[in-house]
């Protein structure tokens, strides 16, 4: 279990080029399994996430190969429909082999998916969406069998905009008879990449960018060359780092229309910024508290940038109060905040952070990634040294964290 050493209190300055992203690469890996022939993906970053992906890929007969950040897919000798529950344990995204696993073979045998403890994480709204396409899932023990005849095309209408469900069901749907209409589906962009992906594929997706997708399904997809997008978690991360160190970054190769909720509450924040087609600048030589920061489904502020958000507003000039509306327990880095001299009351879903001058170094142990990224930019701010634990956390999500940080003037070193 490795761990970061971070020498506090010096603004971080300098450039970042933004990794692809996680979010979009792993959902575009289990659709590899839809099509049949060869996928090379471009844009996808080294983290331990993607290690789990190929894993689970490979496991199922598929032939992958890494050459730097592109990956090859070959799906053609797919074979099996089980995933072992160690492989499904490694991350949340493995249930996204469900619809995958039904689209191409009519059945799958899994178990609950791992992945960031932030209070319950059913699968229901999953199982609701393939039931109504006609499958057939019962829980047997621990496992859950799915099994379909022949998938057919549905109207289904989600009771809240699930990013996994959308996935899940729109790969589904591509083997269904005829279409499926799916309502109120999630329209974070990572949706919008995935459909770019199956387009690229030779699938018929309409309302792209809406709550409503229609699915034609019944097509032969075919091998495709594609570019993850970037990664607006990543970049969420390093410009919360930026306001919280009072310095300048520059962030590069994103789509900072992605960021918008973010840098909105950076500027309510008293943070410059400036963007152009794909980079953007911010600095940041004095901190206000924003207020209210409340997460909901995109446009809307995001729960992964929670975290990092509060993290920065621990020494900002005045009260912050966040509201967490997407996961039950996701205030699980408080404590550690709290160790390194946040003034932070949490209960239930709001947190109300009073800004102190200045925070000092602890040891602290990640939580989750991006807990683990809120205590990495606490301890960056901080006076004096700190230490943070089970950093495996982190390398899920965050490709080259220390070089990036280090590029930037951070004191950060990875121990053992
Ligand atoms: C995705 O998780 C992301 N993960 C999460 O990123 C992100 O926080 C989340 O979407 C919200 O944006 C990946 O893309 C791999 P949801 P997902 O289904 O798909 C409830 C990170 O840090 N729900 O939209 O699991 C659920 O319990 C990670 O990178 C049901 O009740 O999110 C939660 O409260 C963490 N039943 C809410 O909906 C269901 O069947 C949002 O979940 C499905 C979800």
């Amino acid at each position: 279990m490795g761990a970061y050493q971070i020498q506090g209190g010096r603004p971080l300055c300098g450039v970042i080029p933004i990794h692809g992203a996680k979010n979009s690469m792993l959902p575009i890996l289990a659709a590899t399994l839809v099509t049949k022939g060869e996928c090379v993906l471009h844009n996808c970053p080294c983290i331990s996430d993607a290690d789990a992906a190929l894993s689970i890929l490979q496991n199922l007969g598929c032939r992958t190969r890494r050459e730097g950040q592109t990956l090859v897919v070959d799906t053609y000798s797919a074979c099996g429909t089980e995933i072992p529950a160690v492989l499904m344990q490694k991350m949340r995204a493995a249930v996204i082999f469900l619809g995958a696993l039904l689209a191409r073979f009519g059945q799958a045998r899994l178990s609950h998916p791992g992945g960031c403890c932030l209070g319950s994480r059913p699968i229901d709204l999953h199982l609701l969406g393939l039931r109504l396409m006609g499958a057939e899932c019962e829980y047997e023990g621990e496992e859950l069998a799915c099994t379909v005849k022949k998938l057919r095309g549905a109207t289904i209408a989600l009771p809240f905009p699930s990013v996994g469900a959308t996935e899940n069901l729109l790969l589904a749907a591509l083997a269904c008879a005829g279409e499926t209409i799916l309502c109120n589906a999630a329209r974070e962009p990572e949706i919008d990449d995935l459909i770019g992906f199956l387009t690229a594929c030779g699938a018929e997706i309409d309302g792209v960018g809406t709550s409503v997708l229609r699915i034609h399904g019944g097509k032969r997809l075919h091998g495709a060359e594609y570019t993850v997008m970037p990664d607006r978690m990543e970049a969420a991360t390093y410009l919360c780092a930026a306001a919280a160190t009072r310095g300048e970054l520059r962030l590069t190769g994103i789509v900072p229309e992605h960021l918008r909720a973010v840098t909105e509450a950076l500027l309510r924040g008293g943070c410059e910024i400036s963007q152009s087609m794909r980079e953007l600048s911010l600095r940041c030589s004095d901190l206000c508290a924003v207020s209210p920061v409340r997460t909901a489904p995109y446009p809307a502020f995001p729960t992964d940038a929670q975290a990092p958000m509060m993290a920065a507003m621990a020494t900002a000039r005045g009260v912050s109060i966040f509201e967490e509306t997407i996961f039950s327990d996701r205030f699980r880095h408080v404590p550690a905040l709290v160790s390194m001299g946040a003034k932070i009351t949490a209960a239930k879903r709001c947190a109300v952070v009073e800004g102190v001058p200045a925070l000092h170094g602890a040891t602290v142990t990640a939580t989750d990634l991006r807990g683990g990224a809120a205590m990495v930019i606490a301890a960056l701010a901080a006076e004096g040294e700190s230490v943070i634990t089970q950093t495996e956390h982190t390398e899920r999500g965050y490709a080259e964290l220390v070089q990036c940080l280090r590029a930037c003037g951070a004191r950060i070193s990875i121990t053992e």
